[in-house]
């Protein structure tokens, strides 16, 4: 005879290999709490609404207290028999309590459990995770407050363009990481839903309150229908979607890291801490930390990809099929939050080469288009403008200098409209505080940002 709670109607147990197929034990028993929460809940409401005994009510108290005590000192023993969390923790209940823990599945189903075991879990972890994003946006603003006027070449194509604040660059991901809060804040509202109900799929034949539940359980609002409460994994495929947009950003973070502690470059240096050598090279310092971030970045995209194929054809409504969620979807939780973390201190630990990045600017004509709109504030049209200073970079490069090198005279051959007070925008330093208004890289806008981050963020 099997153990398990179903076994009634079957004449043989199920093979060793299909047990360990379809037990998901070692996994979901990360899931005991919110079962557990999920369950004084539904009792509560069952004695509440008169279909469990003031007695029962209390011996699952009890038992349930004792199970938390039990799962806390490690003594209990998950039991892949009993297939999954909800049958464990069921049977303890059982043995420590008799009948009682027997009538606690009245009007319920695993269906409607195990969706609302992920939605509790989920909901908590949401909240952790946004605390840990504004973590690292407060690292990120504090550093750009630090640099607003650290200037540095800023990049389109990889090809030098106009200079930037470093601190204005670094923001840019403040708004990056604000969105991909807002994302989770947003997710988080359709996590709160509570499937409890449902029963198996088309509720139950008991006088249930499920309004009771769900303000038991804190859920902000109860799904409506009974079908689409057991069947549909969208919340945590919208999560995964929010945590690969969020790794994605810091995957591109990420690779400018790397590229700017790349001696070529040499705009930063990471704390050691963060980095790895070489069995090999004795003279390697590797930025194995971010690198390792944009790896995982694929991790999770990978985990939004399953769980969109795993949906993609079920019909309504359960399938055993879902099981299959939980492991992309605590795995996506573990890599966010663990990356997170990591990132903030890591971006705490940044050396910023201010001299480095102000040289590179220097080469590669990043103030050309100053150039092209001091022209035009001398009364040429913006299109010949473009041509005069495209004609001055072609002759500057061939003398190996930068435009601000240029004598006067020689600037003066490509327009007579070309002045003395030309070199004030020449400069790296001119080009940045010319740009003096919302959302541009003068170190005073960028100030402005980051201070308007910190209050918002503290
Ligand atoms: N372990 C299952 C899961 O994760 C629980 C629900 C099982 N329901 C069922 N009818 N077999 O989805």
């Amino acid at each position: 005879m099997s153990n398990k709670t179903w076994s009634g109607r079957f004449d043989e147990p199920v093979s060793e290999l299909v047990k360990q197929y379809t037990g998901s034990i070692d996994f979901d028993k990360r899931l005991a709490q919110a079962d557990i929460q999920g369950s004084l809940a539904h009792a509560q409401m069952l004695h509440e609404a008169g279909i469990l005994s003031a007695q029962d009510w209390a011996d699952i108290r009890r038992g349930m207290a004792e199970i938390q005590d039990d799962i806390a000192s490690g003594s209990l023993q998950w039991s892949l028999d009993l297939e999954d969390v909800h049958m464990n923790i069921e049977r303890r209940l059982t043995d420590k309590i008799g009948d009682a823990g027997k009538r606690l599945h009245t009007g319920r189903s695993r269906n409607d459990q195990v969706a609302t075991d992920i939605r509790l879990w989920l909901r908590g972890e949401i909240d952790l995770i946004r605390n840990l994003i504004r973590d690292l946006q407060t690292a990120l603003a504090e550093l750009a407050a630090q640099h607003a006027d650290a200037v540095m070449p800023g990049f389109t194509h990889l090809q030098v363009a106009q200079p930037v604040s470093f601190g204005h660059h670094l923001l840019a991901y403040v708004e990056m990481l604000g969105r991909d809060d807002e994302r989770m804040a947003d997710c988080r509202k359709r996590v709160n839903r509570m499937p409890l109900g449902a029963a198996a799929l088309a509720g139950t034949t008991f006088p249930i309150q499920r309004e009771t539940t769900a303000k038991l359980l804190d859920f902000e609002q109860i799904c409506q229908n009974s079908l689409d409460a057991v069947s549909d994994r969208d919340f945590a495929i919208e999560f995964t979607a929010a945590a690969s947009l969020l790794m994605i950003h810091l995957s591109r973070l990420s690779e400018e890291l790397i590229v700017w502690m790349s001696p070529r470059f040499g705009f930063i240096d990471l704390a050691d801490r963060f980095c790895t050598g070489s069995s090999i090279m004795p003279q390697k310092k590797n930025p194995d930390v971010p690198e390792l971030v944009r790896g995982k970045s694929g991790r999770v995209i990978g985990h939004l990809t399953g769980l969109l194929v795993l949906m993609k054809s079920q019909p309504l409504a359960y399938n055993k099929d879902n099981q299959e969620d939980k492991e992309p979807l605590f795995d996506t939780v573990d890599t966010v939050r663990d990356t997170l973390r990591i990132y903030a201190d890591m971006m705490r630990g940044v050396t910023v080469k201010r001299e480095n990045m102000r040289a590179a600017v220097l080469q590669g004509f990043a103030t050309a288009t100053d150039l092209a709109d001091y022209l035009v504030k001398k009364g040429l049209p913006f299109r010949d403008s473009h041509e005069v200073v495209a004609r001055a970079v072609r002759h500057a490069e061939q003398q190996g200098c930068d435009l601000a090198d240029l004598a006067l005279e020689t600037l003066q051959s490509f327009s007579d409209l070309i002045a003395e007070d030309v070199f004030a925008v020449l400069t790296p330093e001119g080009s940045l505080n010319a740009r003096n208004h919302l959302g541009g890289t003068a170190p005073e806008q960028v100030r402005a940002q980051a201070a308007r981050w910190l209050a918002q963020l503290a």
